[in-house]
C-alpha cells in the first residue's frame, strides 16, 4: 500500500518553478530518500506533503488523505523533523517533549515513559532539565527529533536530519531509522549524504530543478547511468604478471593490483563473463571474482553530468 504519493505535482513561488510534474510512490516500510542540489525542491516537496503549501497543479496523499484538507488529521499519525526545526529555547528538553505529547494526544499514562525513553536513545537524558538555550547545535537536532517519534507516527518526514550531528549522533539516527522501517513505518528522508542515502534508502529520487530525473534502487539508478562496474579479481600470486597480460590485450587498460587481487575499473556489466573466460582459457586460477557497483555518489554525479550535456 502506498502511504506516499505525488501526483504530477507542480510548484511555483512567482515565476519560479520550484517542482514540475513531479510523481512518485512511497510504500509502507520504504525509506525514500530525496536527493538533489541546493534549491533543488526538496524541501519544498516535503512542505507540500504536510500541507504547509499547497500545490499549483497535481495532488498529494499522505496515508490516503489530502494534506491541505484534512492537515489535522492527518498530522497526527505523521512526525515531521523540517529543514531548520525550532524548539522553545526558554524550557527544558522534558518540558518541550511533554507540551508535545499533551498536543499530540499522547495518553497521559505513557507520556512520562515515552519521554524518558526519547531522552535516553537521543542521549539527552543527562541534560533533560537544563534549558534549551543551552543546548549545542546538534542536541538541539537530538531534541526535535525526539519530538517528531513522541506520537509514534506511522509516516515520517526529515529533511536533512543528520545536518550538524557528530558521528555518533548521526549512526544513532540512521539505526534508528532502520528500525522505524521495520517496524512498517514509512521514512521520507531529504539528505545530501549519498553515502546515508546509500545505506538508508529503498529507493531514491534525484532532483534537478524541480524535477525528477531518476528514481529507483540505488542499483537500478546505477544501470539506468550505464554505470560502470569494477572487478575485483583475486588469483595466484605468481600469476598476477599473466592476468594483466591478458587483460592489457583486451584493452582494459585501468588495472590497479597488488600481491593477488587485480582490480579492473571502467568494466561494463555485459563484459564480465567474457572476461572472466578470458583469463581462464589463459590459464589463470580465479579464486574470486567479485563486481562492485558503482556507488551512489558517482551515480548521481554522472546523473547531473548525463543532464548538462
Ligand atoms: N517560500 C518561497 N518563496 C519563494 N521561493 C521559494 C520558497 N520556498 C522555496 N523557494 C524556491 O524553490 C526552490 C526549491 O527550494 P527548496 O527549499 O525546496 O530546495 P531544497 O532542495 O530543499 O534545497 P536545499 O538543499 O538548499 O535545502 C528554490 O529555488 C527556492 O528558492
Ligand atoms: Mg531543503
Amino acid at each position: 500500500m502506498n502511504l506516499i504519493e505525488m501526483d504530477r505535482v507542480t510548484k511555483r513561488f512567482d515565476d519560479l518553478i520550484a517542482l514540475r510534474d513531479v510523481s512518485l510512490t512511497v510504500a509502507e516500510g520504504e525509506v525514500f530518500g530525496v536527493l538533489g542540489h541546493n534549491g533543488a525542491g526538496k524541501t519544498t516537496s516535503v512542505r507540500l506533503l504536510n500541507g504547509v503549501l499547497k500545490p499549483d497543479g497535481g495532488r498529494c496523499r499522505v496515508l490516503g488523505l489530502d494534506p491541505n484538507l484534512q492537515g489535522a488529521r492527518l498530522r497526527r499519525q505523521t512526525g515531521v523533523l523540517t529543514e531548520t526545526p525550532a524548539v522553545d529555547e526558554r524550557l527544558t528538553a522534558r518540558e518541550n517533549l511533554a507540551i508535545y505529547a499533551d498536543l499530540y494526544g499522547v495518553p497521559v499514562r505513557e507520556c512520562s515513559r515515552r519521554v524518558d525513553a526519547l531522552l535516553l536513545d537521543f542521549a539527552l537524558l543527562e541534560r533533560a532539565d537544563d534549558k534549551v538555550s543551552g543546548y549545542s547545535k546538534g542536541m538541539k537536532q537530538r531534541l526535535a527529533l525526539a519530538r517528531a517519534l513522541l506520537h509514534q507516527p506511522k509516516a515520517l518526514f526529515l529533511d536533512e536530519p543528520t545536518a550538524g550531528l557528530d558521528p555518533v549522533a548521526a549512526h544513532a539516527v540512521h539505526q534508528l531509522i532502520e528500525q522505524l522501517s521495520g517496524e512498517g513505518r514509512v521514512v521520507f528522508l531529504c539528505t545530501h549524504n549519498l553515502a546515508e542515502a546509500q545505506r538508508l534508502c529503498d529507493r531514491v529520487a534525484v532532483l534537478e530543478r524541480g524535477r525528477i530525473i531518476a528514481l529507483g534502487s540505488p542499483d537500478e539508478l546505477a544501470r539506468q547511468v550505464g554505470g560502470a562496474l569494477r572487478l575485483d579479481i583475486e588469483v595466484r600470486p605468481e600469476q598476477v604478471p599473466a592476468a594483466l597480460d591478458l587483460l592489457g590485450r583486451a584493452g582494459l587498460e585501468h588495472v590497479e593490483y597488488d600481491a593477488e587481487t587485480l582490480a579492473v575499473s571502467g568494466v561494463a556489466r555485459d563484459r564480465v563473463p567474457e572476461i572472466v573466460q578470458l583469463l581462464v582459457d589463459g590459464g589463470v586460477s580465479l579464486y574470486r571474482v567479485a563486481p562492485r557497483e558503482p556507488s551512489l555518489e558517482e551515480v548521481y554525479f554522472a546523473l547531473h553530468a548525463r543532464e548538462e550535456a
